[in-house]
């Protein structure tokens, strides 16, 4: 009687221990995946946003100076949440590559990455007071032709360093 008390009690403790592993395991990937949707997300819906009135306008002539200072503006505040959507470990190694894109060495040479990211903060900044100034060559030269790959505000070289290949 006294055992069997005794091994249903440890049953017990272990499927409540069992399960609140499973559920803490659980949590934390569903906040690691949301924490990279969001990312997405962020880098799409806010920084890619702003950036496709500034190629329409150096590639297509659509838009005003006012246009570019006004998102240029937008993408040099939203550098400054940027590095927010990268908190540790939540790249490529702990995660499939097939959801993100994110590479290690983000957290690995931490310095270098923010680095990328001021170059955002001071190329967005520089464009806007380009417009501001109604320099509409510089404008249109440092938007670039049209590809963020390719601008000289900083996406593309953060990129380069700290984005792997896309994974089908
Ligand atoms: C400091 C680094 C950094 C800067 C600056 C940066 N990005 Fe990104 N971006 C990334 C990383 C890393 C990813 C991959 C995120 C992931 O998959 O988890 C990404 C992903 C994206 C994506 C998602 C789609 C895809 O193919 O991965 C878009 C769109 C994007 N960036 C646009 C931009 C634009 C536009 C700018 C400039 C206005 C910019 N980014 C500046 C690091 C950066």
């Amino acid at each position: 009687m006294r055992l069997a008390a005794r091994i249903t009690g440890s049953v017990a403790a272990t499927v409540v221990f069992g399960a609140a592993v499973l559920a803490t395991g659980m949590s934390y990937a569903a906040s690691g995946e949301e924490v990279i949707k969001a990312r997405i997300a962020f880098m799409e819906d806010e920084l890619g946003a702003n950036w496709k009135p500034l190629a329409a306008f150096s590639s297509k002539g659509v838009g005003t100076l006012a246009d570019v200072e006004k998102h240029a503006t937008a993408i040099a505040n939203l550098a400054k949440k940027l590095p927010a959507h990268f908190p540790k470990d939540t790249g490529r190694g702990k995660y499939p590559d097939k959801l993100t894109r994110a590479l290690p060495v983000i957290w690995e040479n931490p310095e270098a990455f923010k680095r990328a990211n001021q170059q955002l903060a001071d190329g967005s900044a520089k464009l806007a007071q380009l417009a501001k100034e109604g320099k509409k060559a510089e404008v249109i030269d440092m938007i670039g032709p049209g590809s963020y790959q390719r601008t000289k505000i900083g996406c593309g070289e953060c990129h380069d360093d700290f984005r792997g290949e896309r994974v089908k």
